[in-house]
């Protein structure tokens, strides 16, 4: 079945976005990110300092971006000549990326003698009506990072009210390894989607069951579903971005693990209940969207079953995997449970019995052929005051959706 997916609006749609570039190798991820950043919707203005133009051209930065990069704050083309207050009060978020050691330095210390900082200080940085966020993405060797001055500086600047993205850690320009690489363009873009989100979770902690689960028949085989876990992982993000603590717990998937989630990695359903009950109640709300095996094999040999040539099957025996979501239900300091059903046919009436007999207060409905492995979906939500809707949009889209769901219900709880 192909369901029809309506136009979604781009991540970063309407943002204005002032990219700055201070002076170090990390500038030629800068290229990728405006790239990025565009892509998503936003509209970027490159701000360079004169060290950053050892590293990457205004040329390339320009036609990237499709603007005019902006160099000095002599510049006489702003007809007010200030382009260090027109350029802050224009922007949703400036972006130093990469901000180098000298540059937060500088930040920490309040000064202003290149337009970028400049313009970082003329921010309006506590304004309650249209503040501008400042976020920084380190970029330096890893001896510069951890240099205590380096590091008072990088507190100073977050107790100033500056947002650090990273550093990452790994190999450097230099051939050393650690800490103190930029983040790649497109964790720093997901970062800033991040970052414009809503903060409805802050505060609270998310266990979330997501993907398939593999029950081994023998070493080599298993039975297994078409789950992609493409949903779940979609709500661990959202619910990262929404502000909460997430922990994902995941059977076998191919997905990346959304940035600041907590991952752990299991097989079989009853891995995955003896990963999930322990956590369950130190958390706010359990989503429970991974499809677990129904039944396992009662017996799975340590050998391979062997073919014996005389054209008998093997017979297995099943017995059944315990209802990891009933089993966190029936807790006595449970945290806010919520189920997924993937039906077939007469999802509304499936969904409402599924709720009673396990005696969540949410159940989110989809259709399994319809969703299984694909980018889009279709949610209906049941409780107890009847159902809703979630129309069929792009799975990322839903969850942040879904997230708002939960999070006026855990509203109205409380
Ligand atoms: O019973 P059924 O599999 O249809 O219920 C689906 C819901 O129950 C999903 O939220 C799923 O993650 C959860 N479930 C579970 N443990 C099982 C079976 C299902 O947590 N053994």
């Amino acid at each position: 079945m192909s369901i029809p997916v309506p136009h979604q609006p781009l991540p970063l749609g309407g943002r204005h976005i002032v990219l700055g570039l201070s002076g170090g190798i990390a500038c030629f991820k800068s290229a990728e990110l405006v790239r990025e950043l565009t892509r998503a919707g936003a509209s970027v203005q490159v701000v360079m300092t004169e060290a950053a133009c050892q590293f990457i051209t205004p040329v390339t930065m320009q036609a990237l971006s499709g603007q005019p990069v902006v160099l000095s704050q002599w510049d006489a083309r702003e007809p007010n000549n200030m382009a260090h207050i027109n350029l802050s009060r224009e922007a949703d978020a400036i972006l130093v990326a990469p901000a180098s050691a000298d540059f937060i330095a500088k930040l920490a210390q309040g000064r202003a003698d290149d337009l970028l900082s400049l313009l970082c200080l003329a921010r309006p940085h506590a304004a309650a009506d249209q503040p501008c966020p400042l976020l920084l993405a380190p970029a330096m060797n890893r001896e510069m990072w951890a240099h205590p001055a380096t590091q008072r500086n990088a507190v100073q600047v977050v107790a100033d009210g500056a947002t650090l993205l990273g550093p990452g850690s790994g190999d450097q320009a230099c051939g050393e390894v650690g800490d103190g690489r930029m983040l790649e363009a497109a964790d720093l873009r997901d970062e800033l989607i991040a970052f414009f989100q809503p903060k409805l979770l802050a505060g609270k902690r998310l266990l979330i069951t997501a993907g398939p689960t593999f029950e081994a028949i023998d070493p080599v085989r298993g039975i297994t579903n078409l789950s992609s876990g493409k949903m779940g992982f979609a709500i661990a993000r959202a619910a990262q971005e929404a502000g909460a603590q997430v922990t994902l717990v995941a059977g076998p998937v191919h997905l990346a693990t959304p940035r600041g989630v907590r991952r752990i990695d299991v097989r079989s359903a009853l891995q995955m209940h003896d990963a999930v009950l322990p956590l369950a109640s130190a958390n706010d709300v359990f989503v429970a969207t991974a499809a677990v095996a129904d039944w396992r094999p009662a017996a799975a040999p340590g050998e391979k079953i062997k073919k014996d040539g005389s054209g008998a099957v093997p017979a297995i025996g099943f017995t059944e995997n315990p209802d990891i979501l009933a089993a966190v239900a029936r807790l006595p300091d449970r945290p806010y449970c919520v189920g997924f059903a993937a039906e077939s046919h007469d999802l509304a009436r499936h969904a409402r019995e599924k709720r009673l007999r396990k005696n969540v207060p949410l159940i989110v409905g989809n259709l399994g052929p319809a969703t299984f492995g694909r980018d889009h979906n279709t949610l209906l939500l049941v409780d107890a005051d009847g159902e809703r809707e979630l129309a069929t949009a792009d799975k990322l889209s839903l969850a942040r959706e879904l997230v708002r769901e939960i999070a006026q219900r855990l509203g109205r709880r409380a």
